[in-house]
């Protein structure tokens, strides 16, 4: 969702901005650009397309010595992809990036068309920087502060004025933006990944407060005017985690990292035998007087809520409700002090999870998210945080971040049961013997890649496809889907098993192949007759299952044996076979991985 940067420094910083936009070109690829201070002017190089393609631009530039400048890559919302839409945007003495949407940007624009003023761009962010140069009359504090009460929507700016070199500004609202004075210099940027190379120590960057970089410091100052410190944050992974380490995707190194990933998320919060969430902050009656659960999440994470939902019914008897973010608040829904909202988000910054989780705080719900970014505006403004440690992802696909949500919503299901008396010492022991055994099943798993890559080669010309299954195995379905869908571009459907013979069977045929997850072992025989049904319309089957099962010849056209866990873990090792067809169907297909068209990571906007 647009990736901004700002160095301020004794480097040279058009290195700093184009090394910070590689690491951030995950949160949008359409174009990028960068503009620095030069000889008193702020000079500006821009293209279309990838960061790559600004790096060939810059490098064939010879007079680009500067030590302060700007940097942003895009993901298009307002105006196409082309050269004038490319950030930065100048005008007047004002020249800015921006990660969000102006909302009231048509309406300013038009006020501005009355005195003959007109950007030269289809942006809102270009309304922004007119804006400010409208409002600048020496003092950008005033100037900035001002714009905030006209400008409607999320951002994130990063602002270079002409008259002040060697100076950034930065405000935001709503969309990310996290800082560190390092020795080199003073470094502002949308990620963490952008920042990691020059210090472990960071802050994030207040709402509605304006940091001021001149590369020997960063003030921080609130929008009345007066100075504050940040609470510093640390991050305990260094700068390979963000880079591919000799695997050919992001996607791909991710997916192997999830033993670790979960290992770090799992082992520190079981102490004595049990599950101890001190360090989170949790306390003890977070259920306790709350009589529902609504799950709020988007794409895969409200996937993880699917698989919560089964869990935490099973074990709690609470009436839980998985919703999407995006339609919640929308909808009018029914929240009272006596519901516990549960937000799931790997970033922590998706606009419409985090405005589910304003509007539930409103209603007077508890909060507890669960969150993979530090410091990240869902983790601060939740009642309780309940950090997975996934380490930084960067392929647009989520796949660590998944496992480790789902890691997550086990471990609170199963202290929360245990509280409240619903399984016994012995089930609780034997639980997190198993969840903490999954590590080493996950780890299984990623060695059937050979195997899998192979058998996804028969998915490579497919136009379209399902995947079917019952209770666990559905929720898993939904998020095989996306994945398959968002990398390969295959359009494909997740369907509970049951319910394809009400109207979507008419679509099974023999071009259309369907990966069937049959891995709970109390739905088995319902869902061979569902393959059955499929099988009969000529559809070639991949059937995953946990361990061996009884498989009749003719039932599938592949056969994946998990190893096996007790059902209700399978989706950890299920969700690894997944990521690897997606993965591989994507590779086979000669497609981008880690950027696929269109998407960006990090949804910063509604
Ligand atoms: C799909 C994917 C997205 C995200 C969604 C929510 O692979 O990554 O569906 O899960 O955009 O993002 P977070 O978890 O950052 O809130």
């Amino acid at each position: 969702m647009c990736g901004i940067i700002g160095f301020s420094g004794n480097l040279d910083a058009t290195e700093v901005l184009l090394n910070g936009l590689s690491e951030l070109e995950y949160r949008g690829y359409d174009s990028a650009g960068i503009a620095f201070f030069q000889n008193e002017t702020i000079k500006t190089i821009k293209t279309t397309g990838k960061v790559s393609n600004l790096i060939e631009k810059v490098a064939s530039i010879a007079d680009k010595q500067t030590t302060c400048g700007i940097g942003h890559t895009r993901w298009a919302t307002h105006g196409g992809v082309s050269d004038t839409n490319c950030h930065p945007h100048t005008f007047g003495n004002v020249t800015l990036i921006h990660n969000g949407i102006i909302e009231n940007y048509h309406e300013i624009e038009k006020e501005f068309a009355k005195s003959g003023k007109h950007p030269v761009s289809q942006t809102d962010s270009e309304i922004a920087a007119m804006l400010i140069n409208d409002l600048y009359e020496g003092d950008a504090y005033e100037a900035i502060k001002k714009a905030t009460t006209i400008l409607d929507g999320a951002y994130a700016f990063c602002i270079l004025f002409k008259d002040q070199p060697g100076v950034i500004y930065a405000i935001r609202n709503g969309s990310p933006l996290v800082a560190c004075q390092a020795e080199q210099g003073s470094i502002i940027a949308s990620d963490m990944v952008a920042l990691i190379k020059y210090s472990k120590d960071y802050f994030v960057l207040p709402e509605h407060h304006i940091a001021k970089l001149d590369g020997q410091s960063i003030e921080v100052t609130t929008l009345e005017g007066n100075q504050m410190e940040p609470k510093m944050l640390h991050v305990d992974w260094d700068i390979t985690s963000a880079k591919k380490g000799g695997f050919a995707h992001f996607m791909l190194k991710e997916i192997h990292e999830q033993p670790t990933a979960l290992h770090n998320t799992i082992v520190p919060r079981i102490k004595n035998g049990k599950l101890d969430f001190k360090e989170d902050g949790i306390d003890d009656d977070v259920f306790t007087g709350i009589n529902r659960v609504i799950i709020v999440g988007c794409g895969t994470a409200m996937h993880a809520g699917l698989i919560g939902k089964v869990m935490f019914e099973k074990l709690l008897r609470i009436p839980v409700t998985v919703e999407i973010a995006s339609e919640f608040r929308y909808n009018n829904p029914i929240l009272d002090k006596n519901t516990l909202v549960i937000t799931i988000s790997q970033s922590g910054e998706t606009a419409d999870t985090l405005a589910a989780l304003r509007l539930s705080k409103e209603a007077g719900c508890k909060t507890l998210s669960i969150v993979n970014v530090k410091g990240s505006s869902i983790a601060r403004e939740s009642d309780y945080v309940f950090y997975t440690h996934a380490g930084p992802e960067i392929a647009v696909a989520s796949t660590k971040a998944y496992t480790v949500q789902l890691s997550s919503i086990y471990m609170i299901a199963f202290k929360f049961a245990h509280i409240r008396g619903m399984i016994d010492e012995e089930t609780y022991a034997s639980y997190l013997k198993q969840l903490q055994e999954v590590t080493t099943a996950v780890e299984t798993t990623i060695g059937y890649d050979k195997k899998i890559e192979e058998i996804s080669n028969c998915l490579t010309s497919a136009e379209d496809l399902f995947f079917i299954g019952r209770g666990l195995d559905y929720a898993l379905s939904c998020e095989g889907s996306i994945k398959l869908k968002e990398i390969s571009y295959i359009h494909s459907e997740a369907y509970a098993a049951g319910e394809l013979k009400h109207g979507t069977l008419s679509l099974v045929t023999d071009q259309v192949p369907v990966i069937a997850l049959a891995t709970q072992e109390h739905v088995y025989a319902k869902m061979i007759s569902n393959i059955r049904e499929v099988r009969a319309r000529g559809a070639m089957v991949i059937l995953i299952t946990n361990g061996e099962m009884p498989v009749d010849d003719d039932l599938c056209t592949h056969h994946i044996i998990l190893p096996k866990t007790d059902d209700q873990f399978a989706p950890f090792t299920a969700a690894v076979v997944l990521q690897l067809i997606a993965y591989y169907t994507s590779v086979h297909r000669g497609l981008n991985v880690d950027q696929p068209r269109n998407l960006a990571k990090s949804v910063t906007v509604e």
